[in-house]
């Protein structure tokens, strides 16, 4: 049999009582706007993939894991740019695809699959369900380890997150969150960011090479000055208030709505990857990238649906056990239709949005 192929789904208490936002349906064909940030990430590559084609002995096989794969569109496509440039050239390819374990796993495994090109390029692939803030890949057994548009989902939110952020925000980065909330934010999300880091120079081989992605950015003195993804604030805020006015969702969904994610600033990755012995960074880059302009609104929308529902999903209902789950799906139904509306009234036709991205690198010392 020519392709190796085995679904290994980690689904223990580790991996699911952690905090984990998957993207819902419709970010497959939503998201080639994302792409746009994996090939700002391009020179990064080049140089990771160009140091390994030094490593002494050479592998026998060349282990590529991406985590957070989503449903693979974007993930294959840089697969297919990146393996035709690893060196020495007849080394087999092997990849690994993972996601956490609510994925939509048929959708990942029927994008590669049906990917003939790709087929073509690898001896075999194999997926994998687990967060990425937990152990995936046994030690030292990967090469290049990717992870894009990604590491702004935090492990875990603050536990107090409502009160941190106030009022009417459902992201720590709004205007008028107080500066000692960012801070709190900050430090959990750090310490994610660290374990992510940890855990992956276990996984990598001594030489080995890591490029992360996520949305984020700023200043080198550690501020941030963001452009508000797809002006989420007045977005969610906005279709939220419509919702409870209307009675389509509960009073008290305002104060509870939250998405939890962290922007860092170039100054969080250095200290970051400082605090990992195992670890070096090789460059940051960063770029504010124009997504979804010059397709309708519909694919707009879509992708801000797809990437925030699940994370409103499970906040406004945490704390309402007697709302079941049909009636939860009616009143998300009833807050995505609002929010559509709300979309159209803020964009104008094609106009897209900008949101900032940054990615790093890191090479596993070898000493
Ligand atoms: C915006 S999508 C990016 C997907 C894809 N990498 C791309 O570039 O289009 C973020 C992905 O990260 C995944 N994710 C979020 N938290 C995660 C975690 N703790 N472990 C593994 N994957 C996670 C989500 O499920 C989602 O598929």
């Amino acid at each position: 049999m020519k392709k190796l192929f085995a679904l290994r789904t980690v689904l223990n208490r580790s991996t699911i009582g952690r905090m984990g936002t998957t993207m819902a349906g419709g970010y497959n064909d939503s998201s080639h706007a994302q792409y746009k940030s994996h090939t700002m990430s391009l020179p990064l590559l080049r140089l990771a993939v160009d140091r390994l084609s030094h490593l002494q002995p050479p592998p026998p096989i060349f282990n590529v894991a991406d985590f957070g794969s989503a449903g693979g569109m974007n993930s294959v496509r840089t697969m297919n740019a990146l393996i035709p440039t690893i060196r020495p050239t007849g080394v087999p390819v092997q990849v690994s695809f993972s996601d956490l374990p609510t994925s939509d796993f048929n959708e990942l495994i029927t994008t590669i699959a049906s990917d003939e090109d790709l087929q073509s390029k690898i001896c075999g692939y194999n997926v994998v369900g687990g967060s990425f803030y937990a152990p995936v890949y046994p030690p030292s057994s990967v090469h290049l380890a990717l992870s894009f548009v990604t590491l702004h989902w935090m492990r875990e939110a603050p536990p107090d997150a409502g009160e941190l952020l106030g009022g009417n925000n459902c992201l720590v980065h709004e205007v008028g969150v107080p500066p000692e909330s960012v801070a709190a934010f900050r430090r959990i999300a750090m310490d994610g960011l660290v374990s992510f880091l940890r855990l992956r120079a276990k996984e990598l081989v001594p030489g080995g090479e890591g490029i992360f992605s996520m949305t984020g950015g700023g200043s080198s003195d550690g501020s941030c000055t963001y452009l508000s993804a797809f002006e989420s604030k007045r977005i969610i805020s906005k279709s939220i208030a419509r919702a409870v006015s209307s009675g389509s969702l509960p009073k008290d969904a305002m104060e509870r709505a939250f998405v939890p994610l962290f922007r860092f600033t170039p100054r969080d990755i250095e200290t970051a990857v400082g605090e990992v012995e195992e670890l070096a960074l090789g460059g940051i880059v960063q770029k504010t990238i124009h997504m979804a302009e010059g397709y309708p609104n519909s694919t707009l929308f879509s992708l801000f649906w797809s990437i925030h529902k699940n994370a409103l999903k499970d906040s406004i209902f945490a704390k309402h056990n007697e709302i079941g789950e049909a009636e939860r799906e009616m009143m998300m139904w009833h807050l995505e239709n609002h929010a559509r509306e709300v979309v159209d009234e803020h964009f104008t036709e094609c106009r897209g949005a900008r949101c900032p991205y940054m990615a790093f690198s890191v090479t596993k010392k070898t000493g």
